[in-house]
Parts: structure tokens; sequence; C-alpha cells
């Protein structure tokens, strides 16, 4: 960037003194919101088009302005922009380039407008797109579950209550019990577009302005829908920060649930499924070790986006309307957010892809705990007119009776069981196989097997 008499703070003719070197380094964002480049261009560029249309500048004076903020993109994209902290910001520094691009007439650009509508508008556009990303992340996801799912349509698996043995499910009902989760996420970021889609540019620095600006012409211009309401609102508004960072969390949240499942699963105590190589690491001195230190790394990661989330509250508790300095940090935690959240993902369609279950060990143990226990409660209800209470207490027995002879229910005798319930015929051995357990729980949203095949032909067209 070549020298000129424009290589000063813009507010140099009131504050004499220029700020210490480190306040310089706490005080300017340019580290971080130079990412808003792009974003800050375009807003720049559809408001010179705007005061032109309105007469407020000059044909001239716009076309120079387009021209020095299309050279000042390419510049930054080909790592020729020299991003400087004294001038604090993303906006400033373009602002600056710009006079030593074009001259004095750069001074037009700022006509209308304030630093506090141009950051958040930047930032909504920036949040829009990224949104964009999230969702084909969360997508690429939900074909890998999907995939697993097919394959293990008839694995049979425990599902767990208390992370104790509960009643026998396809281990692709499990599986896609978290394609929900997903599909709620995806909306929730969704949901959010709503604000997102407001249009903050024109507001001012809290007031409007005195100018004769079309806010209706930027909104269309940047792909908003509407202008925000309220000036004042606007520019202190940052519930769409929250709104982000809160999907983010629980998004995180998801993934941080079934990281942990995986964990357990992979323990040697369950031995449930085996991670492939390329998602574990070993130990320095236990030479046996396969560790899943990426599914731990996942799990951990919610914390640092809830802590991002609390970052924001706790800024925006108490702050009076309308724009503080303390709003410069919703950048940073946003990006931060964002970018941990889009690694997790990216990492964890990777585990997806390289893990398979132990379809013995996930059969072996759904043998065991009394898992069919419901189903011959159940039977006792349908075949021999008990209430539910009753079949429910008789199964009862029936469990403390096979405990005592240490015994499975599939292992009982028809005459072991007539003792107990002499109505009992010989068709009640039926409800004790795990395969028919899963094939009755037919009811809409449950874990049949055909229920199973019919979810993922439902998800397959969603996508
Ligand atoms: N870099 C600033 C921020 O991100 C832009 C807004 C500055 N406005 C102000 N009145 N100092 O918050």
């Amino acid at each position: 960037m070549t020298k000129n008499k424009n290589n000063h703070a813009i507010w140099s003719t009131r504050i004499k003194n220029s700020n210490s070197i480190l306040f310089q380094r706490v005080g300017s964002s340019i580290g971080i919101d130079k990412r808003l480049y792009k974003e800050d261009i375009a807003g720049s560029i559809a408001h010179v088009e705007m005061l032109f249309r309105q007469k407020i500048i000059s044909f001239k004076i716009k076309n120079k302005i387009i021209y020095g903020l299309n050279k000042i993109e390419k510049e930054i994209l080909n790592k020729k922009f020299d991003f400087n902290k004294k001038y604090e910001d993303i906006h400033i520094n373009i602002e600056k380039r710009l006079f030593q691009i074009i001259g004095e007439e750069a001074g037009y650009i700022h006509t209308g407008r304030s630093r506090n509508d141009q950051v958040i508008t930047d930032l909504k556009i920036w949040i829009k797109a990224s949104t964009k990303k999230i969702h084909s992340n969360l997508d690429k996801i939900i074909l890998s579950i999907l995939k697993l799912s097919e394959k293990n349509v008839d694995t049979i698996m425990p599902g767990f209550t208390h992370l104790k043995n509960a009643q026998p499910v396809s281990f692709a009902h499990y599986l896609m019990a978290y394609i929900e989760m997903f599909n709620r996420d995806k909306k929730r970021f969704n949901n959010n577009l709503d604000s997102l889609n407001e249009n903050p540019l024109g507001v001012g620095a809290l007031t409007g302005t005195s100018f004769n600006i079309d806010r209706n012409y930027t909104t269309k211009k940047l792909g908003f829908k509407k202008p925000t309401n309220n000036s004042i609102d606007t520019v202190s508004d940052r519930d769409f920060v929250l709104d982000f960072l809160y999907s983010v969390s629980v998004c995180s949240m998801h993934i941080s649930r079934i990281s942990e499942e995986l964990i357990i699963w992979s323990s040697d105590g369950f031995n449930l499924i085996n991670l492939s190589d390329k998602i574990v690491t070993g130990s320095s001195i236990m030479p046996q070790k396969k560790n899943p230190d990426l599914l731990e790394y996942l799990r951990g990661k919610a914390g640092n986006s809830y802590g991002n989330l609390f970052s924001m509250l706790t800024i925006l508790k108490g702050l009076p309307l309308s724009y503080f300095k303390d709003l410069q940090d919703d950048k940073e935690i946003v990006f931060r957010s964002n970018d941990t959240l889009i690694d997790c993902l990216k990492i964890f369609d990777e585990i997806l892809r390289n893990f398979a279950p132990n379809k013995k060990k996930m059969l072996e143990l759904a043998n065991s705990g009394y898992i069919t226990a419901t189903d011959l409660a159940d039977y006792l209800v349908k075949n021999h007119s008990m209430s539910f209470r009753e079949a429910y207490k008789k199964t009862s027995e029936i469990v403390n009776f096979a405990e005592k002879k240490k015994k499975k229910l599939n292992e009982l005798t028809i005459e072991e069981l007539k003792k107990i319930e002499p109505k009992l015929t010989i068709d009640v051995l039926r409800v004790f196989d795990l395969r028919n357990s899963v094939k009755s729980k037919n009811s809409y949203g449950g874990t049949s097997f055909e229920n199973v095949k019919r979810m993922i032909l439902k998800y397959k067209k969603n996508i």
C-alpha cells in the first residue's frame, strides 16, 4: 500500500493524539473481521448504487467508488492487501484504501451510513451464507447415517434406558434417531433466517438519516427480505447472533451425545462397534491401545459452543441501547463457534464412514437382561385377557424365577412357565425371540423392520 495524506486516523482532526500501540492492539478487530471483506464490499456497492439512484451522489463518483471497491476485493483475494491495525476494522481499512486508489471522492462512500449498521449488515449476510454450509454438511452426515442404516435394518441390538437393557431394537432405528435430531438442527438454523433477512443497512449510527435513502433498494440488492423497523433496536440487536450460537450449541450437543454413545459402545466392556484405524490413536506407553480420541474431541467441543453462547449472552446482559464497543466481540465468538462446528461436522462424517457394528456382540448383549419381558407382558394382555398391570406382575414373577434358575427367558421351558401361569400355552415361547419382538413394534415411529425400511425411503426422498 502506498503512503498518502490519508494515512492517519479518520478522527485525527478531533482526536489529536494517536492511541497507544497497546490500545491499537486490543481495540482493533481487523484480525478477526477481515473475514467479512466480501460482505462489506457487497454492502458498500449496494449502498453507493442506491445513493446514486436517489441522486445523493453523481454517476461519476458512484462508478469511481465501485471501481475502487472491486480493485480492493481483488487485492484482498490475491493477498496483496495490507490490513492495518491502526485502522481498527475492516470498514475503515477498506475506506482508507479507497482513498489511496481513487482519491478524495472516496469521501462520499460513507454518506448516510455508519459502521454500526455496516457491521451487522456484513455479519447477517455472513451468517446466512454459513447457514447454507452447515446445512450441506448436515446433509452429508444424514446421508452417511442412511447408508449405514440401510446395511443394518436387520441388525438387532439392545435398546437402553438408564444404560440397562430395555427392549431389542434395529440398529438402523437407533442410528436414525440421530437423523431426526440433525433434521431438527437444519430446521433450527433455517428458522433463524427470518431475522437474518431483515436489512440493517440505512439505520445510520442509531437514528436513521436525513438523506433521502431507499432502504428497499439495498434490501433487494443484498438479498434481504425487508428493512429493519427501528433504527435504535437495529444497531443494538444481537439476537440473531444468539440464535446462531444457540443453534450451533444444540447441533454440537447432538454430535456430543452420539460421540459419547460410540465411545461407550467401542469400550472393551461393551465392544458393540469397531472403530477403524483411521479414527483411533495409540498410547505412548500401552502398546495395545486404540483410543477413540476423535470422538472424545467431538464430545468436548460442545462445551466450547456453550461457552461462546454464554459469552454473548453475558456481553448483552445489562448493555444499554445502542452501540457499545462491547459488541465488537460478537464476530470472534460467531466465527469460533462456526469454525468448530464445521470441523466437528466433517470429522463426524468421517467417523460414520469408519466404524462397523459388531453384530454378534450386539445380538449377544440383546439376549441378556430379560429384554423381552415387556413382550411377555403384552402377550398376556392380548391372549389371556389380563390388565396390563396384572400381566406386568405375572411377568415379574417369571423374571424372578428365571433369575433364580440362572436362565434367560428364552431358556425357560413351557412346564416351568406354566407353574407360574397355568393358562400359558406353547406359543408363548415366540415372544422371547428377539426378531419377533422387533417385528412386532410396528406402531408409527416404532422399531419394526417394516417401519425402518419405510423411514429409510422417506429420508432418502427428502434429501
Ligand atoms: N468494528 C466495530 C464492531 O465490530 C464496528 C462498529 C464500530 N462502531 C463504533 N461506533 N465504534 O463493533
